[in-house]
């Protein structure tokens, strides 16, 4: 039996993982002979998507792996979780990483980065979606979600995160705040998976996590942008930056941070949130 307080030291770096809106959708359970990992049916967001939230929680395993690493052990991952109401489909992933470097390739990365912001804020679902997640000095303190002053700069310190993204922010500014952000970046990624099903959605975290694990330590700045990947309308032209076979999963940017040393950070569930008895 692995030690309690050694797995809950694992589950402090797992927890740094990101998650789309930062909402930490999972849940560990430490029991005879290793950890078992689950989504938090109460984390996930209605609209889904689930792939998404199985990349977080790939990310999450990855991360713990490297904890587990420097204790010594190899983290096997023995059996994977099944999505509710569709068959899962036990083949073995294989994932891939597209870099974009060229002029026009990034520019059409940032095309796209523009495009899926203009999407999300002006389709109210998503707002709604989003609203939940959003915080600034005016909210109660919280252990989810992202401050707002991390999105855009430029926000209202002094009103509710939720009020901000259900009706302050404007599609355009975000839209084209994207496409600059993407712009100055000098690396962009894409991640892609072989097959579209739950082990790839996995196996892509955690080759996305690797990606931005490597940036960290060669200190550079990272993003992420689901959008070309999850809105339909996007894919295809994900499809053609990514020039790999199989689900391209997700489009990163990579730089060099603009404020070395002072990003806001992000607030984690604390690990006894995580660990369930
Ligand atoms: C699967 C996945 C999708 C994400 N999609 C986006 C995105 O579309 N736009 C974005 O700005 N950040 C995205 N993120 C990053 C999260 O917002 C970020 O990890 C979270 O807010 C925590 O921030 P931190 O990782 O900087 O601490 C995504 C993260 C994951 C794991």
């Amino acid at each position: 039996m692995i030690d309690r307080e050694l797995i809950a030291s694992w589950l402090e770096v797992a927890c740094l993982a990101p998650s789309p809106h930062n909402n930490q959708p999972w849940t560990a359970r430490a029991n005879f002979d290793g950890v078992s990992l689950q989504l938090d049916q109460q984390l996930v967001p209605l609209l889904g998507p689930d792939r998404l939230q199985f990349m977080a929680l790939g990310a999450f395993i990855e991360n713990m792996s490297y904890a587990a690493a420097a204790h010594g052990y190899a983290l096997v991952v023995d059996k994977l979780p099944t999505v509710p109401r569709r068959q899962a489909i036990s083949c073995e992933p294989e994932t891939s990483i597209t870099l974009i470097t060229g002029a026009a390739q990034r520019s059409a990365a940032a095309d796209l980065a523009a495009r899926a912001m203009r999407v999300v804020f002006s389709v109210p679902e998503l707002r709604r979606d989003l609203a939940p997640f959003v915080f600034t000095g005016a909210d109660p303190p919280r252990m989810t979600g992202m401050p707002l002053a991390s999105m855009n700069p430029a926000a209202p310190a002094n009103v509710p995160g939720s009020r901000w993204a259900l009706e302050l922010a404007s599609a355009d500014e975000e839209a084209e705040a994207a496409r600059a952000r993407f712009e100055r970046s000098p690396l962009h990624f894409v991640v892609s998976s072989r097959t579209d099903t739950l082990p790839g959605w996995i196996a892509g975290g955690r080759t996305m996590q690797r990606v931005l694990v490597t940036a960290t330590v060669l200190r550079l700045s990272h993003c992420l942008a689901a959008g070309p990947s999850e809105i339909p309308t996007l894919l295809p032209g994900l499809r053609r930056l990514a020039r790999a076979e199989g689900r391209p999963l997700i489009l990163g940017r990579l730089g060099v941070p603009s404020l070395p040393g002072r990003g806001i950070a992000s607030p984690r569930r604390p690990v006894d949130d995580v660990l369930r008895r």
